[in-house]
């Protein structure tokens, strides 16, 4: 596959289409139940229009960000999605280095094929000699605090520089084309690494992980009394639910809905987003996932008030597609993507995209 033949997201998603086995091109494109929510996320961003500023640009354009004490090159990181190996042989390993040539975060999700020290310690092997990459962990709390306690370990040991813990699966979502794909496992000589041997000889099996609808805002005091890392929450939606996690003493949110793949007809979190930055109110960082396909949502993400961007599928289409290199292209696209809106919009850096660069499409409301 030539990858420089390929510009945008959306084509990286049809070569991937077409490579894939179409069960798991199901299970990665899919969401719940009607699916209601994965399109709002890409309207969400299609019903905003952007209004530049003009004469007071610059030619060159700082990207760069820095959460809790990590250089990013750019606002655009990698969200946590499970089983890379089912898209490319090297699975995370490949996302790990393509995240270290990009220098920018990758938030390794608790069910990855590959172990987080094997994706740590790959991260580092592609990352230029004197930069340390930046690795995050997903982590889904476990009702037995025990396997929590040791996967946090696992992760620390790693050198995991965060912990983003979702919240938004009491139980997990229901994704209509798994079930009519009947696709409840994960193939023979693949495992969820991060689970093996947990305390036992647990063999690392996708129903391992316990969801589980007891879990409530004492788990995040445990958790965060049991860490020295910074903990960050993935998936809470409602604006009171984003004040109190910041009384909880959270270190940043990750305003997402899972791409759509929990509760159905929740609204796009990019129309969530001015609400988010009302109640949080500037006390911690706030980050956004669901839909960014483009260097524009980035902008207007970023406008409205988001430090920070995470992609899901657009990385495991550049893995499908060309594994690390197709992953890496994706990743330049959109900073290239990102740098010319940027440009376009009339500004310096990321601290001039303001509020009043983003405009209600016409016939949008
Ligand atoms: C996910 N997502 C996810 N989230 C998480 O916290 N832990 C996980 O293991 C996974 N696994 C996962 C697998 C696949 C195939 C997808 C598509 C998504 C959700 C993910 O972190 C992110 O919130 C969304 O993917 C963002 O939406 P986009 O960028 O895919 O539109």
């Amino acid at each position: 596959m030539d990858l420089d033949s390929l510009f945008t997201v959306d084509e990286f998603e049809a070569v991937a289409q077409r490579k894939l086995d179409p069960v798991y091109y199901d299970y990665i494109a899919g969401g719940s139940r009607d699916e209601v929510t994965v399109r709002a996320n890409l309207d969400g961003f299609g019903r905003l229009s952007l209004l530049p500023r003009v004469l007071r640009g610059s030619a060159q354009r700082d990207l760069a960000v820095t959460l809790f004490g990590a250089r990013s090159s750019m606002p655009i990181l990698i969200s946590p999605t499970a089983f890379h190996r089912l898209v490319c042989t090297e699975g995370e390993l490949a996302t790990a280095r393509a995240a270290a040539r990009a220098d920018t975060i990758m938030i390794a999700s608790m069910a990855s094929t590959v172990a987080v020290g094997e994706v740590a310690a790959a991260a580092r092997a592609a990352a230029p000699a004197d930069h340390e990459p930046t690795l995050w962990f997903q982590l889904y709390l476990q009702p037995d605090l025990d396997d929590t306690t040791a996967l946090i370990a696992r992760a620390t040991k790693a050198g995991c520089k965060a912990l983003v813990v979702t919240v938004d699966s009491p139980v997990l979502g229901a994704n209509e084309r798994n079930h009519r794909n009947r696709f409840h496992d994960l193939p023979p000589g693949m495992a969820c690494e991060n689970l093996r041997n947990l305390r036992g000889d647990e063999p690392g099996n996708v129903r391992q992980i316990a969801m589980s609808p007891e879990l409530s805002w004492d788990h995040i005091d445990w958790l965060r009394e049991h860490t020295e890392l910074p903990v960050l929450l993935k998936g809470v939606l409602h604006p009171e639910d984003a004040r109190i996690a910041v009384d909880h003493g959270v270190s940043g949110l990750l305003l997402s809905n899972h791409g759509g793949r929990q509760l159905d007809t929740v609204p796009a979190t990019i129309d969530l987003l001015p609400e988010f930055v009302e109640a949080v109110g500037g006390r911690v960082p706030l980050l956004l996932d669901g839909g960014v396909r483009r260097g524009t949502d980035v902008v207007k993400a970023l406008a409205l008030g988001a430090v920070a961007v995470g992609v899901g599928r657009p990385i495991v289409w550049g893995l499908a597609a060309g594994g690390e290199d197709g992953a890496t292209r994706v990743l330049e696209l959109l900073r290239d993507e990102l740098d010319h809106t940027v440009a376009l919009c009339g500004a310096r850096g990321l601290a001039d995209l303001t509020p009043d660069l983003v405009r209600p499409a016409a016939g949008s409301r």
